[in-house]
């Protein structure tokens, strides 16, 4: 496989990285545009090993994605790169058309052109569970293992109905991704997956946000009533779930990769407080995020049918996980909470009243 990773020093990216590293690769090209949440640190261990290039650049270039293919003669891709928060979205949304429509286009029209030739295998496009909106108060989970009911769970069948401008570019991107499957014939495959969590996210995303704001005793902003349900799902079953279906998946079909691990937020705060051994009373309620989705839940049961893939990380541990690892690292999350992270939620957060 000569794979190229794009996003590969993002969170879940950097995560995939070591995955690949560890399956039969015999080359890994891994581009990111280091924009505010790739960071360099997030994959330095890796760029010993010969069978790994760093590549800094937009995956939107497209003269430099064609670069890479030709230049490394690209087989695979693994389609990790994009604006992913959705509170910038709000106020920021054009970066977001940028890197995840036309980062997107870019890389299809590379691989298309692969393909023409006879030399590509197959694409993965990774997206989210948020293209599909949210569903409502009707819910049988609340989170804490009680199982949501059967009729109330996004499928792949279920239609795309994003609700705020990062959902809506995603499911652009997942639809465009798609029709080069019908139009072009494309090896293509997508996963949407659940609220991701673990070691080396921004802490800019609810569970590292908290877990460093804690830390700092600083205040812990809980959005609207606290009651949205996210399903937590471990980052390395994520990324298990995305090789499983580079490998696996069926072209032209669409994998939900949940965590089957539905919560309140309220409750995933007070989890986190507890394991830090933090008072409850730095919970501080704030105004609800404009659009906020209600809850997400996924059925996850084509994943598990067709590639063989299931979460196996438990939220209890993989808590104990990310929580163990941001109190080890702190020299990691602080350097970007001086250098931008601070400022950048003084200027945003404060205009849209997010934050007391
Ligand atoms: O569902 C998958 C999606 O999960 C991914 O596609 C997105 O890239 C990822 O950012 C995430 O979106 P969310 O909006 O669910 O994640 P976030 O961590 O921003 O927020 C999780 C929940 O916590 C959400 O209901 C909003 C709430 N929240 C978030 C922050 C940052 C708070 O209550 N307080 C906060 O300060």
């Amino acid at each position: 496989m000569r794979l190229l990773v794009t996003g590969g020093c993002g969170f879940i990216g950097s995560a995939f990285l070591r995955l690949a590293l560890e399956r039969k690769v015999e080359r890994l090209v891994n581009l990111d545009a280091l924009s505010y949440s790739g960071r360099r640190e997030n994959q330095a261990e890796l760029e010993g090993d010969e069978r790994y290039r760093f590549v800094h650049g937009d995956v939107a270039d497209a003269e430099l994605v064609r670069k890479i293919f030709s230049e490394e003669r690209i087989d695979h891709v693994a389609h990790f790169a994009a604006e992913s928060h959705v509170d910038r979205s709000l106020f920021a949304a054009r970066a977001f058309v940028k890197t995840n429509i036309e980062g997107t286009l870019a890389l299809l029209e590379a691989a298309r052109a692969a393909h023409a030739e006879g030399t590509f295998k197959r694409f993965l496009h990774v997206s989210t569970d948020e293209v599909y909106g949210d569903l409502g108060e009707t819910r049988g989970g609340g989170g804490d293992g009680v199982p949501p009911r059967n009729d109330d769970i996004f499928r792949e069948t279920t239609p795309v109905s994003p609700k705020n401008p990062y959902a809506a570019t995603k499911a652009g991107a997942d639809l465009l991704a798609l029709s080069y499957v019908r139009t072009h014939g494309l090896p293509l495959v997508v996963t949407r997956s659940s609220n991701n969590y673990g070691p080396r996210q921004f802490p800019e995303k609810l569970m590292p946000l908290v877990i460093t704001n804690a830390i700092l005793g600083k205040p812990v902003p809980v959005y609207g009533d606290g009651k949205n349900i996210r399903d937590w799902l471990f980052v390395e079953d994520n990324c298990e779930g995305v090789w499983a279906a580079l490998e696996r998946g069926r072209p032209g079909e669409v994998y939900n990769v949940g965590g089957e691990n539905e919560r309140e937020n309220i409750s995933v705060v007070k989890a986190i407080l507890a394991a830090l051994g933090k008072p409850e009373s730095l919970i501080q309620f704030v105004k609800d995020r404009p659009g906020h989705d209600r809850r997400y839940a996924l059925d996850s049961s084509k994943a598990k049918k067709e590639l063989g893939w299931s979460p196996v990380v438990p939220f209890e541990k993989g808590l104990a996980r990310t929580v163990d690892w941001y109190r080890k690292s702190e020299p990691w999350w602080r350097a970007i909470r001086d250098e931008s992270f601070d400022d950048y939620y003084k200027k945003h957060y404060g205009k849209l009243g997010l934050k007391a």
